[in-house]
């Protein structure tokens, strides 16, 4: 059977932006998030404390963060390393993330380590973040495919999932940066992680478009018991260090599917096809999502 609720997990201002070739203002991407915001979403990733260099699109978190903390949402924060959690927790920040990948070649384009080095390095930033009491979500990129090195093995993911738990990440989510994932893959790799005592309860699933699967691919998961799930308004991003990933599942797409489902997501899905389009003036292109057009155009 499908959950009663699923809690969705804005990603588009920091996975959305973070990919766009221009540089949004940073008034700008506040006023996205309050939107969000507006629009009833609950948990709003806001950006990255990473090397300014690496992703130069959130070079501003030092000023958008302190814009957006006011909100009643949960807003988390990228961070790769501890230099990152102490600019985050410097900002009050809450809940943080860190983001590791199942493969060597992703590992190393975005994190500049062996997949070993990169879980050595967020095992003390995974400590002291719970010290403080903030929870940690830990991130697994390429589940599925990596553009470098194909089909990834399924093991390969559940060995870097047991990684991230027993650091203590609260959450895990499962990222399929490219977008290559079908359905059954999803349904047996979540099974694999259940049966390897990866609970189902922390595992929240990451979806991109690519091949036009993030929907299909997120009501198999839902199938199996996940009740988060990661989406970007509009369809927005990508990911800079991955060249084949485009866009990622679009919330007003997961929302329209969720409402025809009965599941209630409390999104207003008129204000948040609103915001989508009002950014999409802002980036000079249109959204790719499906929903927003049908609904965005009146
Ligand atoms: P590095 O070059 O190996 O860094 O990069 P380092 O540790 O050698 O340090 C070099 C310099 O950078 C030092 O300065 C550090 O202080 C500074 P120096 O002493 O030379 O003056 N530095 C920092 N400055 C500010 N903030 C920091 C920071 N860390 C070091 N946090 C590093 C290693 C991890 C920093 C770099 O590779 C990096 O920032 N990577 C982030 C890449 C990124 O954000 N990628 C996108 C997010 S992941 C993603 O999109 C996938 C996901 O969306 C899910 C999915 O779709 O699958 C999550
Ligand atoms: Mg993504």
């Amino acid at each position: 059977g499908l959950p009663a609720r699923v809690r969705i997990y804005e990603v588009g201002a920091r996975d959305g932006l973070q990919n766009e070739k221009t540089t949004v203002p940073t008034e700008v991407k506040a006023e996205f998030v309050h939107r969000l915001a507006e629009a009833g979403l609950t948990t709003i990733e806001a950006t990255s404390f990473v090397h300014p260099k690496w992703v130069p699109q959130l070079a501003d978190a030092e000023e958008l963060f302190p814009r957006v903390a006011g909100l009643p949402v949960a807003l988390p924060v990228l961070v790769p390393n501890e230099r990152g959690l102490d600019r985050a927790l410097a900002l009050g920040a809450r809940r943080v993330a860190v983001f590791a990948s199942a493969t060597e070649s992703f590992a190393k384009a975005n994190l500049n380590r062996t997949l070993d080095e990169s879980l050595a390095m967020f095992a003390p930033v995974v400590r002291r973040a719970k010290d403080e009491g903030v929870l940690v979500r830990g991130y697994v990129s390429m589940c599925f495919g990596d553009p470098w090195e194909g089909p990834v093995p399924a093991a390969q993911v559940v060995r870097v999932c047991r990684a991230l738990r027993d650091m203590g990440c609260d959450e895990l989510s499962l990222g399929d940066t490219i977008g290559v994932a079908t359905p059954g893959q999803v349904r047996a790799l979540l099974s694999l992680l259940a049966a390897e005592g990866v609970p189902t309860e922390m595992v929240g699933v990451h979806f991109h478009d690519t091949y036009g699967q993030a929907l299909a691919n997120t009501y198999a998961a839902l199938e199996q018991g996940v009740t988060t799930v990661d989406a970007s308004a509009g369809g927005l991003g990508g990911c800079p260090y991955a060249k084949s990933a485009t866009g990622n599942l679009a919330t007003e797409d997961l929302v329209w599917m969720l409402r025809g489902l009965g599941i209630d997501t409390g999104i207003d899905l008129g204000r948040l096809v609103a915001t989508s389009v009002w950014m999409a003036d802002r980036l000079g292109r249109p959204s790719p999502s499906r929903t927003v057009r049908a609904l965005g155009n009146p």
